[in-house]
């Protein structure tokens, strides 16, 4: 893209602002008195994908493994994942949904049969982690399962059976087999997704081709009474809204349509950027490439507006995050990359735009859980580090279930750097399911703190608490060597004379409690 027309797009994106000057001091107000839409959990959902060593390795270790584990889940990682409160896992795909075999993955592990995993290095797949380890997994989580059916390769039949053995109470004999194989009462599956990618990898087709086939195979998804899913429309991708188009005017019974945008700093596939050892340049492109996700949500919004006005279909961000070049020495194919403070901004940038649209934005993942693209957690054999997009989840679980307040940026402000402009502040406000009022403010720029006066309309503020996420380098990052290099501090600021000014480091996230 022109440099002069990406310099336009992010001014249009952030509002005309004006730059940033050291003096000049960001006013916010926030609206208590006018609540908005809920923010669903379910907005804070993961994504794990049999890929790399995402599942095997990062998750599941099986019973025999000398790594620490619960029933061959891996106790450091279910630990560390349960202190976020993950609400929800999408399994086993991405791609590999739309060649995956269910019946592979249920029975004794040793009679398990061996595929290749074609999608991602063409390793070998023994199908030990299957539909039983996935029900485990969700539940030492405290989580609620997204299941992606495999529309692709697998036939009516084959998906409606799955989910018959999944959800079904009957006597027949695929409810049978499940109980034969240790699990008597059915499991809740609370999304189900419809292949995925049906315009990539999940097939290649046109969005009228798939409307059909969707339908066609939605048809026999058949669960008891009122335990059949939220089915999941596999919708398009960045700024594409034909897929949301057609869907919306086509499909029947859909829960929502998904969509897919990954941030690639450089925004081109064949050279996507680092993710260490960076300058100022693809630190700005990352945050204004992850911007650009307001755009494409509203865009796609603006269809679902017309063709449904009731609001019977939700969106969903079904996969997002950071998507690097492959870090040298690797597999290409299992997509592990090291995660940095650039990366604990892009998620607190995403979450601030989905608390936006969460009248439509109900449900996303971010890619991947464990070991794959922007990862909660890397593993290394035993050892485990958390990554900074791990502690962005952790200081935002506030924000699940919590109720959009208005908020007003008065004075928008922006930071620049060569031809790129950013706003230098994203903020979001919310009412906590426990009646406190939260606010998260990020701070874009790398080199300069700023300060915000902080309103709220209806209420006197005295006080802000809560955590904050900065270093000193744009990479920093936690190693196996350094695990706790970047990690989230205590933060407090007091009023003064009535009025509460909060100062925000640069290039940091903040998520503060107002009392
Ligand atoms: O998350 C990695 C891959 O990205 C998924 O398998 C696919 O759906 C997307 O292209």
């Amino acid at each position: 893209m022109k440099a002069s027309i990406r310099r336009w797009l992010a001014l249009a994106a952030c509002g005309l602002s004006l730059p940033l000057s050291a003096a000049e001091i960001s006013r916010i107000e926030i609206d208590s008195t006018q609540p908005g839409p809920r923010i669903h959990r379910d907005i804070y959902g993961q994504f794990a994908e049999h890929l790399g060593r995402g599942i095997y390795e990062g998750i599941w270790v099986g019973e025999d493994s000398e790594i620490e584990n619960i029933r061959g889940f891996r106790t450091d990682v279910i630990e560390a994942l349960r202190e976020i409160k993950v609400p929800l896992v999408r399994w086993p795909g991405g791609c590999f949904a739309d060649e995956y075999r269910w019946r592979d993955g249920i029975g004794p592990r040793d009679q398990r049969p061996v595929r290749v995993n074609t999608h991602w290095g063409g390793v070998p797949e023994d199908n030990a982690f299957g539909t039983h380890e996935f029900f485990e997994l969700v539940e030492l989580l405290g989580a609620e399962a997204y299941v992606n059916g495999n529309l692709g390769t697998g036939t009516p039949r084959e998906m409606a059976e799955w989910l018959e053995y999944m959800t079904g109470d009957s006597n027949s004999a695929v409810v049978e087999e499940r109980r034969k194989n240790g699990r008597d009462k059915p499991w809740k599956v609370t999304y189900f997704g419809v292949g995925n990618e049906a315009w990539g990898c999940g097939g290649n087709m046109r969005p009228e081709y798939y409307a059909d086939l969707y339908n066609h195979y939605a048809t026999f998804l058949k669960s008891p009474h009122g335990t059949r899913p939220k089915l999941v429309a596999s919708g398009g991708t960045d700024v594409r809204t034909d897929w949301t188009e057609v869907l919306s005017a086509n499909i029947r019974d859909a829960g929502g349509i998904s969509h897919h945008f990954y941030t690639l700093p450089t925004g081109n596939w064949n050279d996507k950027g680092e993710a260490t050892g960076f300058g100022e340049d693809m630190w700005i492109s990352t945050l204004w490439q992850t911007l650009r996700m307001d755009e494409f949500i509203r865009k796609n919004k603006k269809v679902l507006d017309k063709n449904d006005p009731e609001k019977k279909l939700d969106f969903y961000v079904d996969e997002w995050g950071t998507w690097y070049n492959p870090e040298k020495g690797r597999e290409p194919g299992f997509l592990y990359q090291q995660n940095t403070l650039r990366d604990a901004l892009v998620a607190a940038l995403n979450f601030n735009i989905f608390h936006d649209h969460a009248d439509r934005v109900t449900m996303t993942n971010i890619a991947q859980m464990v070991n794959v693209l922007q990862a909660m957690i890397l593993t290394e054999g035993e050892q485990m580090v958390l990554t900074p997009t791990y502690h962005t989840f952790g200081m935002y679980k506030v924000f699940q279930d919590a109720t959009a307040l208005p908020l007003e940026i008065e004075n928008p402000l922006s930071y620049s750097h060569g031809d790129v402009i950013v706003p230098a502040i994203s903020a979001s406000a919310a009412r906590g399911k426990n009646g406190r009022l939260y606010l998260s403010l990020v701070n874009l720029n790398p080199d300069s703190a700023q300060q915000v006066a902080v309103r709220v309309k209806g209420e006197e503020v005295k006080e802000a608490e809560g955590q904050l996420l900065t270093a000193n380098q744009m990479d920093a990052h936690n190693t196996f060597a350094k695990p706790q290099a970047i990690k989230p501090a205590g933060y407090r600021a007091k009023a003064n004379t009535g009025s509460l000014t909060l100062e925000v480091p640069a290039k940091s996230v903040l998520v503060v409690a107002l009392n």
